[in-house]
């Protein structure tokens, strides 16, 4: 039997524009816990693609790039997570449309996901671990304290990207961001490789109707209930 201690790990799924980044960095801060955005480790990866000329749609391409990659992920408050790629800060370029596709496509392909899972779940260390992502709970961790599976109906989700998009001087048209979040939703459920689906033990919040400090404070007290039960 190991004495090794199990480190506690909450995980936070959903679709993308559901606030799980800025629910998973306020809820790590609160309990002092370190913080995976492993949708940043996903698009560092892209973009070190890019960088060194994959082709994105051919596998071994991608994968013959990561033995140069020289990642490093530095907590940064409410602001997530500070990334450099070969020691300089790339975290506003990962953010970019075109990081953001690459990413989408690399993260598509099985063996680039298989690569990264070590990386990921290195992230786990004590006192604990707020994961951020897709498949947090169903493939990385799956024996995470608590699973929340967060989502946000569409129209809410385009108009929070509409006010990003206006906060950069870009206007943006709700109903057409609607049917992109619909497509990529469509395109992320149904992938066959950790295709977004809740795990079986999630607590499922919607967060349409509440406000970010409101949703924070729905996943700290199912963590604390957590905690106290068993332990
Ligand atoms: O959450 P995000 O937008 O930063 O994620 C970037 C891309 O990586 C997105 O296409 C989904 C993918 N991703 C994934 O497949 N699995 C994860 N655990 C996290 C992100």
């Amino acid at each position: 039997m190991s004495d090794l201690p199990i480190v506690p790990v909450l995980t936070i799924d959903g679709p993308s524009g559901a606030g799980k980044g800025t629910a998973a960095a306020a809820i790590a801060q609160r309990l002092g816990f370190h913080l995976l955005d492993s949708g940043a480790v996903y698009r560092v990866a892209a973009l070190h693609a890019l960088r060194n000329q994959a082709d994105l749609c051919d596998e071994a391409s991608v994968l013959n790039t990561f033995s140069s990659m020289q990642a490093t992920f530095e907590p940064n408050g409410l602001a997530g997570v500070a990334v450099k790629l070969a020691g300089v800060d790339v975290s506003t370029e990962i953010r970019t449309e075109q990081a953001g596709n690459a990413a989408s496509q690399v993260a598509a392909m099985q063996r680039v996901r298989a690569e990264l899972l070590d990386e990921q779940r290195a992230f786990r260390q004590m006192p604990g671990l707020v994961a951020d992502g897709r498949d947090m709970g169903t493939v990385v961790f799956p024996d995470a304290t608590l699973k929340v599976f967060l989502t946000a109906s569409a129209q809410e989700r385009a108009e929070r990207r509409a006010k990003q998009l206006n906060d950069k001087g870009i206007t943006a048209n709700i109903a057409d961001l609607i049917r992109e979040i619909g497509e990529r939703d469509e395109r992320d459920a149904s992938r066959v490789h950790s295709p977004l689906v809740p795990a079986e033990d999630a607590l499922s919040i919607e967060s349409s109707a509440l406000s970010a400090d409101e949703v924070v404070q729905q996943i700290a007290d199912a963590w604390k209930t957590r905690v106290e039960r068993t332990s």
